[in-house]
């Protein structure tokens, strides 16, 4: 394992981790797009700020919650288009441009445009970038790894899904780290009860994760999502033995942990937004929007060809589903 991530042959880069090569800079951020007026917008998309009262327990009804399907599917296809454009050559910009005008053919706003002032319309993290990364003219190189967080608001709603995606070839210690970080999404997922704690899902997420030597982002949590993009709860994905929040049917949520090769700190470029690992070395991330039932736990999210894994299962053993031991069969 260890071989395949130093790189082969006479150069000077003997010795230097392959992910090391890859290293991103901040690029050129391409003009705001434009939202058609027939677009209903939530209240930040003018004002540039944040939510309100978006820790308010938001309970939504059983029509709500069949709307949130529907959003949370429409997020699901912006999120398949994005990742089919996923080539070398393609800018980050042109990602953003599939998603924003994606979103909108949907009759949706895409979330991220304008939240807190974010500048574009979906967040793609390159390599060490964690997360929130900002669109911009940088090309997609070969071995590259991209994360592209789609949100939309449609029919008043929010629905939230991540995928990371190689470009074109990458390193088997990339392959590695997006098989840790899609299966510590699933473990996390399948530790969700009607009736126990959101610490159990950190739990689960961060015991798998560091028998695989790999590390658990601390600053960024999953969040309870619906009326407002982020709301409570906070799902984070470690364990926290002092955190005894209750998990409800009802609940909605999402479950996203950021998975880093080597250490678990970050720090944020100067832009504000776009945090990377502080050793350099890649992260990645998965992230799933689900709905907590009587019985179980309902992924909104999942893709097209999949079966729901953990539905109407009842608790203790449940079985993990399907695992992808490989990308392809993530996307
Ligand atoms: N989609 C991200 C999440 O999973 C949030 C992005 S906020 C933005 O919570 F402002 F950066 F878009
Ligand atoms: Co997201
Ligand atoms: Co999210």
């Amino acid at each position: 394992m260890e071989q395949d991530r130093f790189t082969e042959g006479s150069q000077a880069s003997i010795n230097v981790p392959i992910a090391l090569k890859h290293l991103v800079s901040k690029g050129r951020v391409s003009p705001v797009r434009v939202i058609p007026a027939h677009i209903k917008c939530p209240d930040y998309a003018e004002t540039g700020g944040g939510e309100q009262e978006s820790s308010a327990k938001v309970k939504l009804s059983d029509q709500e919650i069949e709307q949130m399907r529907y959003t949370c599917h429409a997020a699901r296809r912006v999120l398949d288009k994005a990742t089919k454009a996923v080539r070398p050559g393609v800018t980050t910009d042109y990602l953003d441009a599939v998603v924003h005008e994606a979103c909108v053919a949907k009759g949706g706003y895409p979330s991220p445009l304008n939240y807190n002032g974010f500048p574009k319309s979906v967040c793609t993290s390159v390599n060490e970038v964690i997360c929130h990364g900002i669109p911009d003219d940088r090309p997609l190189e070969n071995g590259d790894i991209v994360n592209i967080d789609v949100t939309i608001f449609l029919n008043g709603l929010h629905g939230d899904c991540s995928e990371t995606i190689p470009v074109g070839r990458i390193d088997q210690a990339s392959q590695y780290l997006l098989t840790v970080a899609y299966e510590s999404m699933m473990r996390g997922i399948a530790a969700i009860r009607p009736n126990g704690l959101i610490r159990d899902i950190g739990r689960a997420s961060e015991t798998y994760v560091k028998e695989h030597s790999c590390s658990v982002v601390r600053a960024y949590c999953g969040h309870g999502i619906g009326k407002h993009f982020h709301s409570s709860p906070t799902v984070p994905h470690f364990y926290n033995p002092n955190e005894h929040t209750k998990i409800k049917p009802g609940m909605i949520f999402t479950v996203e942990p950021m998975i880093n090769m080597g250490v678990w700190k970050h720090t944020i470029w100067k832009d504000g937004w776009t945090a990377v690992t502080s050793d350099l070395q890649r992260s990645a991330q998965f992230e799933h929007t689900v709905l907590v039932t009587q019985s179980g736990v309902d992924i909104l999210t999942l893709p097209e060809q999949q079966s729901q894994p953990f539905l109407g299962q009842n608790n203790k053993n449940r079985p993990l589903g399907k695992s992808c031991a490989n990308s392809k069969s993530m996307v």
